[in-house]
């Protein structure tokens, strides 16, 4: 028989490390399935941490559509057109042109989740090492995406003590290659709230430097410190924003996989990019679910009715319930004895706290010790920009007890953790 080869898989691909999905998520399913409890800090997903209820509109309206066999067909491949509509008149006024000229159906596109679209966003710009400049730390699908394309991620490091934009890094770190910058707000895993001034002079370096903004906006009602959310795009400027939104988080359905971006460009500079090569790429998956973008339409459009507000109730009482699990992580992870500091997270529901290691130690050791010997799951925070070694990210989604029994945990953790330069803990 002619020897056989192994199928080897393409190098670029090997070369990306995705944090939230990776050789943690492995160990934590492997303890699970040999029965151990896990306490799960790891992911941002409502749904699987905690007991946060999708508003039933969304879920209504969908089974509605799917009896009436209306959307059994490929739907357009920019979105259903009737909730672009919607999706565009009910921004106008958090989402604005300078020049006030009104956002259409034509500025907005939906697709499978905010990734699928910022996915075609930075697969249509990039030429091959053009670069995108991204917070250091963010979130890791832009670099990923970036690197599948052959282009450079440029990473700028966030102020470490309030995780706001430092100009000087952004500054050394643009080069003749970079074509986008991306600001994540409310930040994940930062938790941070950006205030207008910190935003309108990140609109003013992309004017100066000819750069398009990628705003991901995905948690943008999720704040409960720093005050209202600020929409970058809705500031002064030249240079086009392209604003992603979600279903996901505001509206805590995740699994619907329903995202929007909208296109503010008062000087028309996104023609080519956005009609052809955007929508070429879009038009290549065909379309999105058109039965599950459905549930956009109460989750826009009942704004003003009944239904809205029992939706903004919810995004309400959850806010209160992020407000009081991130003051607990605040408290408890400020624990100096421990080694461990936070600062505090002022939206959505992420915190990003900085553990002190012994030489040599990574935070991806920490964290994996942390989960195989006491359970807890959290991230390692080199999984969300290179300069952010030295940080775990928590998701303090879960229940208010299990959250604290979980910092318990990390405290006693990393209390005990090499003592004598020899692990105390043992393999459970
Ligand atoms: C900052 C940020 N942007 C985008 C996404 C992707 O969200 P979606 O479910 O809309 O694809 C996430 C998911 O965690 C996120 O944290």
């Amino acid at each position: 028989m002619p020897e056989l080869v192994p199928i080897e898989p393409a190098a670029h691909i090997m070369s990306i490390d995705y944090a939230v999905r990776g050789e943690l998520d492995k160990i934590a399913k492997r303890l699970s399935a040999e029965g151990k409890r896990t306490l799960n800090l790891n992911i941002g997903d409502p749904k699987k941490l905690g007991k946060h209820p999708t508003p039933p509109e969304l879920i209504d309206i969908i089974v509605e559509k799917l009896e009436s066999g209306d959307c059994l067909g490929y739907g357009d491949e920019m979105g259903e057109p009737e909730l672009r509509q919607i999706i565009a008149e009910n921004t106008r006024k958090d989402i604005l042109g300078l020049n006030n000229k009104p956002i259409t159906k034509e500025d907005v596109y939906i697709g499978n989740g905010s990734t699928e679209l910022v996915t075609f966003c930075i697969e249509g710009l990039l030429n091959i090492g053009e670069g995108i400049l991204l917070p250091d730390p963010g979130y890791p699908l832009y670099e990923s995406v970036i690197k599948k394309v052959h282009g450079e991620p440029q990473f700028y490091s966030l102020n470490r003590g309030n995780w706001g934009i430092d100009f000087s890094n952004l500054e050394r770190k643009i080069s003749e290659n970079t074509r986008a910058i991306v600001i994540i707000n409310p930040g994940n895993p930062t938790g941070k709230n950006y205030k207008k001034k910190n935003l309108q002079n990140l609109r003013k370096f992309a004017d100066k430097h000819k750069l398009v903004i990628f705003a991901d906006e995905v948690y943008s009602y999720l704040g409960f410190y720093g005050g209202y959310h600020t929409s970058i795009a809705k500031l002064e400027g030249d240079y086009p924003v392209i604003t992603f939104g979600s279903l996901s988080k505001n509206y805590l359905s995740p699994g619907l996989r329903v995202g929007w971006m909208i296109r503010t460009d008062p000087n028309g500079l996104t023609k080519k990019y956005w009609e052809a090569a955007i929508n070429k790429l879009a038009g290549i998956r065909l379309s999105s679910s058109p039965l599950l973008q459905y549930a956009l339409k109460p989750a826009f459009t009942e704004r003003k009715a009944k239904a809205h507000i029992v939706m903004k109730k919810e995004v309400e009482s959850f806010n209160n319930e992020l407000k009081k699990k991130a003051d607990l992580t605040y408290e408890m992870l400020n624990h100096e004895k421990a080694g461990i500091s936070c600062v505090r997270p002022q939206a959505a529901f992420y915190a990003f706290p900085k553990i002190d290691l012994p030489e040599g130690v990574t935070d991806f050791d920490f964290a994996k010790d942390l989960l195989i010997h006491t359970g807890v799951y959290v991230n390692n925070g080199s999984g969300f920009g290179p300069n952010s070694k030295g940080h775990i990210r928590v998701v303090f989604l879960p229940e208010y007890n299990l959250l604290k029994e979980a910092y318990d945990k990390i405290i006693d953790f990393k209390m005990n953790f090499k003592e004598n330069g020899k692990p105390k803990y043992m393999a459970r």
